[in-house]
């Protein structure tokens, strides 16, 4: 939805940034800006700066950047709008809100409440006597009473209308039941049907706490249904960014998190007293999902089944949790196939002692090459060690490379002396290539101008030097908009940049703030880019600069025109020369 400008303005004007970023984050002052420990990636030494007369923030390490809004969203994960109101919030300042999103607003609340009826539906059932082998089920699998309260567990019994005609009797319309994803028409006479049929039910609440779907799993063995059914994407409901549990588990004193693929293994988890477990919902780890873990923990323990599939979807979590900024441990499962199965088996004690000694990305790496190699084999043998001694040359201490490098030695029968040798060789290659990598990124500024995401690389980077240095400029001095003359978007080298020009014109012209904070139909990605080019860009703010910059845009602009022109031609003659050989 779009907020009027002028209250936009008002907004940003009444929560300067380093107070909002203040809350979360300790600020100290250098020269015109102030840095503190990024909140959005792990880092020992500030890179974190924020600008108060530019009103914005940029980390230069993981290059997160944008307005106070920006912030807002990605600090507490919150949708545009929704940081907004959070904002004008703390600022004292009432939201004008449109009818659209004020109807979308209550339709969300009243799903809410009705999925909520539906939990104290399913779970009243699993007490009455309808439910009697669904809660033998569930004790049958160790589940405890207080558990079964906790979440909410409940069961759908065996029947065609009940919980829609327990909601139509709440007051819910057909069209409602409809958008909650819990009841489905019928093809044959259009009528609505529970989705659910005799499963035992597990709500999936988000992290406010609201309800907003479930997971239904069978409990006939025999039956030929899917184990798992789950409720289907709603307004509501995004299953790539939710997670099972998380509801619970954020307020966990453990200082960890723990990853696991099922809804039992989550429970049993937070039964046996790991209350910091969650699951992903019967999809694979998603970026979204691993945004929303890192807002609560940088320790991340994974354990997902001991299966194939669980190995194999373990190696695909492990660089999105990295990239979130987690220290990610893998534990991998013995003698169990999965959590759950493993403390019914042997309890609580040996769980933590698996957890103490669970293994590190290193150690989980090095075990998953191992897998791939048969030492008896002469030639596979020498494979092992060369692929371990680059894994193990990437280790920054020299002391965890002589672990792990012994401990490979050890494994391949060989002396430790020759793995060290290895390693140290594996080492010096990285290190040289990484200086020559270096250099060249040094030698050729070009390079070092490229945005960081493909998606807004540049085409001709003297243009988009001059372009990135006009935005500074007129983001410092608006009055300068008065002096761009026939300069237009479209001669911009970069589409982003050429947009992000002409919302700051019209902005001026219409009278309102020319800031960061009053863009719209950005990315993240593409707002944290403009902020790291007014972090970045800095020199003396005035007309002459300006000129400088307007001119090379035209003239890159005009050439790119001619040389257009001349590769068509050039195209064309070729064409023809084709079709001549072919004729
Ligand atoms: N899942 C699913 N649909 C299926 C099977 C599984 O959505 N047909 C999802 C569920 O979220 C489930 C998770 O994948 O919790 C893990 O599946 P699985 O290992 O088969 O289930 P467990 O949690 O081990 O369940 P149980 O112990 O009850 O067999
Ligand atoms: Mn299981």
């Amino acid at each position: 939805m779009a907020f009027p400008p002028a209250f936009l303005d008002e907004l940003t004007a009444r929560n300067p940034i380093e107070e909002v970023v203040g809350q979360y984050v300790s600020l100290k002052r250098s020269g015109a800006n102030l840095f503190g420990l990024c909140p959005f990636h792990g880092e020992k030494t500030p890179s974190f700066s924020v600008s108060p007369d530019k009103g914005i923030f940029y980390c230069f390490g993981c290059h997160k950047g944008g307005s106070v809004i920006t912030f807002q969203m990605e600090i507490e994960g919150l949708s545009y709008p929704d940081a907004v109101r959070a904002l004008a919030k703390r600022a004292g300042l009432e939201v004008p809100e449109d009818e659209q999103y004020q109807s979308r607003y209550r339709q969300q609340e009243r799903l809410w409440a009705l999925h909520k009826e539906a939990a104290r539906y399913y779970h009243s059932q699993l007490y009455a006597p309808i439910g009697s082998s669904a809660l033998e089920y569930a004790y049958g699998r160790g589940m405890t009473k207080s558990t079964l309260t906790k979440f909410g567990i409940g069961y759908a019994p065996e029947q065609w209308t009940g919980l829609t005609d327990h909601l139509r009797k709440k007051g819910y319309t057909d069209q409602e039941l409809r958008d909650s994803g819990l009841v489905s028409v019928s093809r044959k006479n259009g009528n609505l049907l529970d989705r659910f049929h005799d499963r035992l039910m597990f709500p999936i609440i988000d992290v406010r706490g609201n309800i907003i779907g479930f997971g239904g799993r069978i409990m006939n063995a025999d039956s030929s249904a899917a184990k798992y059914l789950n409720s289907p994407e709603t307004l509501i409901f995004n299953k790539r960014k939710n997670l099972f549990a998380l509801n619970l588990a954020k307020k966990s004193k453990l200082g960890y998190m723990i990853l696991v693929e099922g809804y039992m293994d989550a429970i049993a988890l937070h039964q046996y007293g790991f209350d910091c477990a969650v699951a992903s919902l019967g999809t694979a780890l998603t970026e979204d999902g691993a945004a929303l873990l890192s807002r609560y923990t940088d320790q991340l323990v994974l354990i997902y089944d001991a299966d194939a599939a669980g190995q194999s979807a373990t190696r695909r979590a492990i660089p999105i949790l990295e990239r979130a900024g987690m220290q990610v441990k893998v534990l991998q499962m013995r003698d169990a196939k999965d959590p759950d199965e493993f403390l019914k088996k042997f309890g609580a004690d040996r769980f933590r002692l698996l957890l103490e000694e669970s293994a590190n990305r290193v150690e989980y790496q090095l075990n998953a090459i191992l897998k791939r190699y048969d030492l008896r084999d002469d030639d596979q043998k020498v494979k092992y060690l060369q692929e371990s001694a680059d894994l193990i040359s990437t280790l920054g201490s020299a002391v965890r490379r002589e672990v792990y490098g012994n401990r490979v030695a050890e494994a391949a029968r060989i002396g430790p002396d020759a793995m060290k040798l290895e390693v140290e060789r594996a080492r010096k290659r990285r290190l040289a290539r990484e200086k020559k990598q270096q250099e060249k990124i040094d030698l050729s500024p070009v390079r070092n101008l490229q945005p960081k995401s493909r998606a807004i690389r540049y085409d001709n980077v003297r243009s988009a030097v001059a372009e990135e240095m006009l935005l500074a400029l007129v983001l410092q001095e608006p009055a300068l908009l008065d002096h761009t003359g026939t300069l237009t978007a479209e001669m911009f080298s970069s589409a982003l940049l050429g947009k992000v020009y002409d919302q700051l014109r019209s902005r001026h012209r219409q009278g309102l703030e020319v800031s960061l904070g009053g863009l719209v139909d950005l990315t993240a990605e593409e707002t944290a880019h403009i902020a790291g080019v007014m972090q970045r860009r800095q020199g003396p703010v005035n007309e002459q600069a300006l000129q400088d910059c307007v001119r090379t845009i035209q003239g890159e602009y005009q050439t790119g025109q001619v040389q257009t022109q001349e590769d068509l031609l050039a195209l064309r003659d070729k064409l023809k020369e084709r079709k001549g050989i072919k004729e």
